[in-house]
């Protein structure tokens, strides 16, 4: 057990070292590091007996047939990108584990009710065109040709990304999945939080997945001498960018919601110059819709009165949105007999902060997901780890579970 997870660990350092940036982890959407890892995990995949292929939209796939060869398939995996400066356990541990519980049943010999196939979603973080979720919606079929256009910060299109990676994109709907050869999702993802550390568990089932919306917003006043312009004429963009960002987090804080600024920019940037515009980020997400949509109407009416005292314009653009997604009572009930296996007799559920790419893959089926304890809840930042031996206890929690959809999947050959 223990050599299985120092491998899955041992494989997530490897990882680590395809990185676009020498001294920390950045491994973004169709790169050069996109394509090694990719390699290295067909790799992997091939050493577990699955066949492997890389679909239409980059995701690293693998295969094992069940009882009878063709039938619909469980699928389980997570994703392989990360955001600047990450950690190596978001998206990659699950990736791995999925390898891995694929293995153990090849070499067990067991004829399964479906068939098994692991995915390495290409996209989940978003990092690179701003739109998150493309492998995921990719896969699930829910795509919008507008994101074709969608450039990156050098100004390269998602299409001559795709086209400089080797994959065409007249060819993408041939990533689509048909609903019916598929029986459900699971994915095992570290939490990225502290629930489980604080409640000393190990495991979790998770109940929904947050939704999500991301803007880009930019405020302009007028740029200025930082030492002759009196303050009552100043139109200062950052000192209002600066009140916004303080209200993001006071009004998230006030409906339970969760406001995040992850960049900001002043320009011109002379340390001489009063800021004349300001570029940022938001980030707004909560269990339920309804909750996010209305902190952000707070959100915005805060920026108009901000900037109308202030005389300053605002400008905002929604990047991306995800709703928030419920998992499948009969997938949670088998993680639940998963973490049962583990000796946890009664297993937490939560819901998730963070995104997966299970918002996407809801589309096309099912969903459920298994959380493992990550140290300090600890994400999205290079000391992000987990223990050895969280990591083989999720390994038997994913298997059995996997085990326990087959325990109530109908028979190869009986109607689903
Ligand atoms: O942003 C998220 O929650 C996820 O890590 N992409
Ligand atoms: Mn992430
Ligand atoms: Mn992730």
């Amino acid at each position: 057990m223990t050599v299985e997870a120092d491998l899955i660990m041992d494989r997530c350092d490897d990882l680590a070292t395809i990185s676009s940036q020498p001294d920390r982890l950045e491994r973004v959407h169709l790169s050069p590091e996109h394509k090694a890892a990719n390699a290295l995990v067909a790799e992997w995949m091939t050493d577990a007996g699955l066949s492997t292929w890389q679909d239409p939209a980059g995701n690293q796939c693998g295969r094992l047939e069940g009882a009878e060869p063709g039938l619909p398939a469980l699928l389980i995996g997570s994703h392989i990108d990360t955001v600047p400066d990450a950690g190596r356990y978001d998206g990659m541990l699950g990736v791995l584990l999925a390898i891995a519980v694929a293995k153990r049943i090849k070499k067990s010999g067991m004829r399964l009710p479906f068939a098994l196939e692991v995915v390495a979603f290409s996209d989940e973080e978003g990092t690179r065109f701003g739109m998150a979720l493309l492998g995921s919606r990719a896969l699930a079929g829910t795509w919008d040709d507008a994101w074709w256009n969608l450039r990156d910060k050098d100004g390269i299109s998602l299409a001559e990304a795709f086209q400089d990676f080797g994959l065409d994109p007249a060819r993408l709907p041939g990533a689509f999945r048909r609903r019916e050869n598929y029986v459900g999702y699971l994915e095992t993802h570290i939490e990225q939080g502290p629930i489980l550390e604080d409640a000393e568990r190990q495991l979790a089932i998770v109940t929904s997945i947050a939704g999500a919306r991301r803007y880009g917003i930019t405020i302009t006043g007028h740029a200025g001498h930082a030492g002759g312009t009196p303050y009552a004429s100043r139109r200062d963009a950052l000192v209002g960018a600066s009140e916004l960002v303080v209200a993001i987090e006071r009004i998230s804080l006030q409906t339970h919601t969760i406001g995040t600024v992850g960049r900001l920019q002043a320009f011109p940037g002379g340390v001489n110059v009063i800021p004349g515009r300001v570029e940022l980020s938001l980030d707004l997400r909560a269990e339920f819709d309804a909750d996010r949509d209305h902190a952000l109407d707070l959100v915005w009416a805060a920026a108009k009165e901000i900037c109308e005292r202030r005389k300053l314009r605002l400008e905002k653009k929604e990047l991306y949105r995800a709703d928030a997604v419920l998992c499948d009572p009969e997938l949670m009930a088998a993680v639940g007999r998963g973490i049962r296996a583990t000796g946890d007799v009664a297993p937490m559920a939560f819901w998730s902060r963070a995104g997966h790419d299970g918002m996407a893959v809801v589309n096309l089926t099912r969903i459920a997901m298994l959380f493992l304890r990550c140290r300090g809840g600890i994400s999205h930042h290079p000391d992000e780890n987990v223990k050895k031996s969280d990591v083989a206890a999720a390994l038997t929690a994913f298997e059995a579970a996997v085990l326990a959809v087959a325990d109530t999947y109908p028979a190869a050959g009986a109607e689903a």
